[in-house]
């Protein structure tokens, strides 16, 4: 069966070609930063109408090198939600018309579901049940994995999720959007112990996190001092270190809890060298494996899309009726019934 995954709830338009026998045959991915950049952040309406502008080149692009045509096509997979709605409704009604031309299922697929299956596109992927740490821009959960659409919520953020903090401090600290890559690189010159930030819930004995007073902590000694190049660095590295700190305690313990020894770590913050090197310090120590997505499966993409809806077809899903769709810009995963 071969499945396109369409992916366009945020910044990054994603097409993506897989087979459920020859594995991922092509995807390609559209970025918005440099769109954004001038505004600090993303602006939803232009988001939308580039979505619309990129959608038939990237398509054009997956077919043309997977060696595949429309024709070839089973099942297309939509991200319905979450997201921003109009961004959705772009990739939702392209999915939608396509699928209804061909005569084939547009399945809507959850976008946090994309992200908890991605590592599974992995050359060595990670057995069920793993624990699994979703760190995205809006979202940051610990969930048991039993299987596909067999997920328990063990914890979550109560206020910030960590990839939003990571933006926020970017902006306190005069870096441009996205916050996070751009905080993680000023990282890199600075040092650590130099200023004292809290590691909030860390000991709190329960799976939630709450990473807003970290921000407020920033945001008070940026407030209050003169910060030089090098004590921006140093600030950087210590709220990197902070929120790696939680990430880190708190996926251990989700894993000591459910008696497993499996952490696969998901979304745009599990792009970070740093947690990753924390990870695997501690895992490493405990006997615990690690499995991330390949890097450019980390953030948005058309690939974990078409993966999760094949996967879901697989397990007997059924589509929505020809031609008609649906997005929902706030759809919590554990409302996802299993297929
Ligand atoms: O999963 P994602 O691409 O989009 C959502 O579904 O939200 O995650 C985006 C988030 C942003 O907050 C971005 O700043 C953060 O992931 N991020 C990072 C890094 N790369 C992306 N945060 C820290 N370090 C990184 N290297
Ligand atoms: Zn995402």
């Amino acid at each position: 069966m071969r499945v396109l995954g369409i992916e366009s709830s945020c910044d990054e338009t994603g097409v993506a070609l897989y087979d459920t026998s020859l594995g991922l045959l092509s995807h390609a991915i559209h970025s918005q930063v440099d769109m954004h950049q001038a505004y600090g952040g993303v602006v939803p309406e232009l988001a939308s109408r580039d979505h619309i502008r990129r959608l038939v080149p990237l398509l054009r692009h997956v077919l043309v090198t997977a060696n595949a045509n429309l024709e070839s096509l089973d099942a297309i997979a939509y991200t319905a939600g979450p997201g921003l709605a109009g961004a959705l409704l772009v990739g939702a009604s392209f999915a939608a018309a396509l699928a209804f031309a061909r005569g084939i299922p547009a399945l809507p697929v959850h976008h946090l579901e994309g992200h908890l299956l991605s590592p599974l596109l992995a050359r060595d992927p990670p057995q069920f049940p793993f624990v699994a740490l979703l760190v995205s821009g809006g979202h940051t959960q610990l969930m048991r994995v039993a299987a596909v659409g067999d997920y328990t919520l063990l914890g979550e953020s109560l206020d910030d999720a960590a990839g939003e903090a990571f933006d926020k401090t970017a902006k306190l600290l005069g870096l441009g959007y996205p916050g996070g890559p751009a905080l993680a690189q000023l990282a890199t010159s600075g040092r650590l112990g130099c200023s004292q930030l809290p590691r909030p819930m860390l000991h709190s004995g329960d799976l939630d996190f709450s990473f807003s007073g970290l921000k407020t902590a920033v945001l008070t000694l940026v407030r209050n001092t003169e910060l030089s190049e090098s004590m921006r660095a140093d600030l950087a590295a210590e709220f990197q270190e902070a929120v790696s700190d939680v990430l880190v305690g708190k996926s251990l313990a989700a894993l000591r809890q459910c008696g497993l020894h499996r952490l696969v770590v998901a979304g745009g913050v599990g792009a970070n060298r740093r947690l990753r090197e924390r990870l695997d310090q501690e895992a490493t120590k405990l006997g615990v494996r690690v499995f991330y997505p390949d890097l450019e499966f980390c953030t948005d993409n058309g690939a974990m899309i078409a993966y999760c809806g094949a996967r879901r077809l697989m397990a007997g899903a059924m589509a929505s009726d020809q031609g008609i769709f649906a997005v929902r810009p706030r759809w919590p995963l554990q409302e996802l019934l299993a297929p």
